[in-house]
């Protein structure tokens, strides 16, 4: 039946028609909150380019996640600036490195909170790459060593989940095993499946200092043309054992989270990015947009193309906004 019988706008008259018939609602429990772990005490350094979003020495972050605790939040990505950086990435798997000390002291403080740790090398290597670089080249083998190092170690600090983000071949394999040779086989892994080259991760290489010193990261991140080579590492990372996989960044990837959610089973997450988090600021600070509505439209367009798991800067707000 069509016009005049049919009309679409009768169900979008009052807030609670519209309220009765919403398709997509967002909830709190499915909203991971990033933190970057810097070394310190006290300190609490807001990051220039990400309003309302800060580095934070170890005591502050447990204050910062007593806070997201209460606030209903089921978990945390954590990222580390380590005191030092060398060739090797020797902090990303360091017992007393950065991020395992957040981890131990989240555990022991607020141990109901989720912990998912990055397993990346760029935080951590004088030379920002993903990776070992020989000749000027990232190096995908000897890589996959350090990485799985770096998760063990986060496993043993009690990591719940480790989320490689590096885009190094093979590296949830390397990962897998290390674990379960180690007794971790319960330790979740979050691959970063498709992770695309991108512009909008600017603003999280200033707050975690990890803006590679030649170069870029083309070698291992994907091309934003490609969405069936998405497909392909997503299914790749599912035989190497991940339990979830996350597609980053968020809202350029609509269509990908699409097909990934239709293609497999396995819970999908979304990255809304740093440079997705500092332009909608940016434009607010501006008087451009109301942030407000876009921070809460693009969460339900991200969780509308499919995405179970948001991991967003915004989560916090997001949060509040939802109580009420
Ligand atoms: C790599 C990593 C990056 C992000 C998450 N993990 C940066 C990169 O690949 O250069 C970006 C997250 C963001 O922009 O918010 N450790």
């Amino acid at each position: 039946m069509a016009f005049p019988q049919t009309r679409l706008r009768r169900l979008r008259r009052t807030e609670a028609l519209r309220r009765l018939v919403r398709e997509t609602r967002l909830s709190v429990q499915n909203l991971v909150y990033p933190l970057f772990a810097v070394p310190g005490e006290g300190v609490r350094k807001e990051i220039a380019s990400m309003p309302g979003v800060f580095n934070l020495s170890v005591d502050e972050l447990v204050r910062e996640c007593r806070e997201i605790k209460k606030l209903g939040l089921p978990a945390v990505i954590l990222f580390g600036i380590p005191e030092t950086k060398d060739e090797l990435a020797t902090g990303a798997f360091a017992e007393v490195g950065i991020v395992q000390r957040a981890t131990r002291a989240l555990k022991k403080e607020v141990p109901e909170l989720l912990v998912i740790t990055d397993v990346c090398l760029c935080e951590y290597t004088s030379h920002g790459h993903c990776g070992k670089v020989e000749k000027g080249e990232i190096v995908n083998d000897p890589t996959l060593e350090l990485l799985a190092k770096t998760a063990l170690s986060q496993a043993r600090a009690g990591a719940d989940i480790v989320a490689p983000s590096d885009m190094m071949d093979g590296r949830v394999a390397a990962i897998r095993q290390a674990l379960d040779a180690n007794g971790f086989e319960n330790t979740a892994i979050l691959s970063y499946a498709a992770k695309y080259a991108s512009a909008f991760y600017g603003p999280f290489r200033e707050a975690a200092q990890s803006a590679p010193q030649f170069g870029d990261r083309r070698s291992h991140q994907m091309d934003p043309a490609n969405a069936e080579e998405a497909l392909r590492e997503v299914g790749l990372d599912i035989e190497e054992g991940a339990d979830l996989i996350m597609i980053k960044p968020a809202l350029p990837y609509l269509d990908v989270i699409r097909r990934v959610r239709e293609r497999f089973d396995v819970p999908v997450a979304a990255y809304q990015v740093s440079g997705e988090y500092a332009a909608l600021q940016a434009a607010a600070r501006l008087g451009w947009l109301d942030l407000e509505r876009a921070m809460v439209e693009t969460a339900t367009a991200i969780q509308r193309a499919g995405a179970q798991i948001i991991l967003s800067y915004f989560a916090k707000d997001l949060a509040r906004k939802l109580a009420c």
